[in-house]
């Protein structure tokens, strides 16, 4: 495996386990808070990125490529509110595609197609998060700083999440 795809590899590794240390910490912060809906949003939103970096752990080995498993940066652990949450973990679906982008875009300069064709597995997937990001985020907007609002979100958080993902 060329050496710039195989180092830009290990890097979506970290983003990803990154991503979902991110999540678990947002998870645990909506639980504490008794946001229950959000809290297990954002815990099955961490096992997916969990997939995302296993997935990508299990094929460069495949390729004889060499894993690195990073060390990670302490997660953000508090929020104002479920407003910044979800600027963050939109922020941060943004941050990760920015990347998946990159890498098609070196795949391409290397003329590597196998890990071009690899990664178009994780684009799909990135427009997908971004879009229910974005989706959940403009309905806090819209409720604003409104209590019984945010006890609405979080009863319905899943069920919108569920619908989004079905469009
Ligand atoms: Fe796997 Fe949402 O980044």
């Amino acid at each position: 495996m060329n050496t710039t795809i195989e180092n830009l590899l290990n890097n979506q590794i970290k983003y990803e386990a990154q991503a979902s240390m991110q999540y678990l910490a947002m998870a645990s912060w909506a639980d504490a808070k008794g946001y229950n809906g959000v809290a297990d949003f954002f815990y099955s939103q961490s096992e997916e990125e969990r997939v995302h970096m296993t997935k990508l752990v299990k094929f460069v080995n495949e390729r004889s490529g060499n894993v690195i498993i990073p060390a990670l940066d302490v997660p953000k652990a508090s929020y104002d509110g479920l407003n910044e949450l979800f600027e963050q973990f939109l922020k941060s679906e943004m941050f990760v595609t920015e990347q998946i982008n990159h890498v098609i875009y070196e795949c391409l300069q290397h003329k590597d197609y196998n890990v071009h064709n690899f990664m178009q597995w994780y684009v799909t997937e990135q427009l997908e998060e971004e879009a229910m990001a974005r989706t959940l985020l403009d309905k806090l907007n819209i409720i604003g700083n409104d209590k019984s609002g945010h006890y609405l979100f979080d009863r319905d958080i899943n069920a919108i999440a569920a619908a989004q993902e079905n469009e």
